[in-house]
């Protein structure tokens, strides 16, 4: 089968389209018939060493697909099911930018009935994160103010609307040229991040939720009210700025499970939150892809057509 590896020749990293052998389906796993693969910032950030691969390794983890093969201890599904989740080699998984990946049955679930393949394939990384910070992490209620840094991104455009779901006051910054983008979302305020210092305008937030990190991250502490929280995907809570603002911090990580992706299922269904696919390519160009990804500030996701 195809699939696009990292591959670490004298020392160099490289990512190729190869020939390699389809995964072998495994105790507590499902094979899957990939045919699309949402691409995240994690992709690229992996190809271009950021974080360290156990190269060769087949990148990606994202995907919508039907079901090949169940293997041994999994039940609920069968071979044809028309399935969505994750499956990078981080997760347990072989990696989605393949005709075929291995993921763990616990980080599968039905497709969305109302979404195309490429659109669910777009959904399970950013989709859950939202979900996890909002509902889980924040428990954001009716009324509750909420911040969003890096709103018009993969996870930013998830979280304003559950967060417009449930009920909430949604901020976000992003640049001049997505506002018009983030309101028709439903965010109630934009701010273009190049325009102003957002601690000029945003004060006395319930939360934040931080997708941007960095000299952002921190300067995020002091629009939060007393008692309020900030969850950031890339920063640790910082003790001083805890203390200094009495505030609470938390430090989100991804875990992609069945019970999330069937939340999700069940709010993309009834209508609360919509995908929106910027561009798919081919997986001979997944090179291109990731750097579509990293460099063209995409409002919305991009996906790797594989069927
Ligand atoms: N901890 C974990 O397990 C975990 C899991 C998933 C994701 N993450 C990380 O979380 C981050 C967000 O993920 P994502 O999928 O939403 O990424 P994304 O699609 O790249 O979104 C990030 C957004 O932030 C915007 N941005 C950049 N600088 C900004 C600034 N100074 N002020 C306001 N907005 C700014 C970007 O705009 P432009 O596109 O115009 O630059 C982009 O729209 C990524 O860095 C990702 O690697 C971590």
């Amino acid at each position: 089968m195809k699939a696009a590896q990292l591959v670490n020749e004298d020392g160099k990293q490289e990512l190729e389209i190869k020939d390699v052998e389809r995964p072998a389906v495994a105790e507590g796993k499902l094979l899957i018939e990939v045919h699309e693969a949402g691409v995240n910032p994690l992709d690229w950030k992996y190809a271009e060493g950021w974080y360290q691969a156990p190269t060769p390794v087949t990148v990606g983890g994202d995907f919508a697909g039907v079901i090949a093969e169940v293997g041994p201890g999994v039940t609920g599904l069968k071979p044809g099911d028309e399935v969505y989740g994750q499956a990078g080699f981080y997760n347990g998984g072989t990696g989605s930018f393949a005709q075929y990946d291995l993921a763990e049955a616990a980080s599968v679930a039905p497709k969305p009935k109302t979404l195309s393949e490429a659109e669910a394939s777009a959904l399970p990384m950013t989709g859950m994160m939202a979900l996890q910070a909002l509902t889980e992490q924040l428990q954001l209620g009716a009324g509750q103010k909420l911040l969003i840094q890096g709103g018009a991104g993969g996870i930013g455009t998830i979280a304003i609307q559950l967060a417009k779901h449930l009920g909430a006051h949604v901020a976000v910054t992003c640049a001049a040229d997505e506002i018009d983008y983030v309101k028709s979302l439903g965010a109630d305020e934009a701010i273009d991040f190049r325009a102003r210092k957002f601690e000029e305008v945003a004060h006395a937030y319930d939360a934040v939720y931080d997708l941007v990190g960095g000299d952002v991250y921190r300067r995020s502490y002091q629009i939060l009210k007393s008692g309020g929280t900030i969850i950031s995907t890339l920063e640790r809570p910082d003790a001083e700025l805890i203390e200094k603002y009495g505030v609470k911090a938390i430090y989100q990580s991804y875990n992609v499970t069945t019970e999330r992706l069937n939340s999700l299922a069940e709010l993309v269904d009834s209508g609360v939150i919509k995908v929106h696919v910027e561009k798919t390519f081919p997986l001979e160009e997944a090179h291109d892809a990731l750097s579509y990804q990293e460099n063209a500030h995409p409002k919305g996701k991009i996906v790797i057509d594989i069927k």
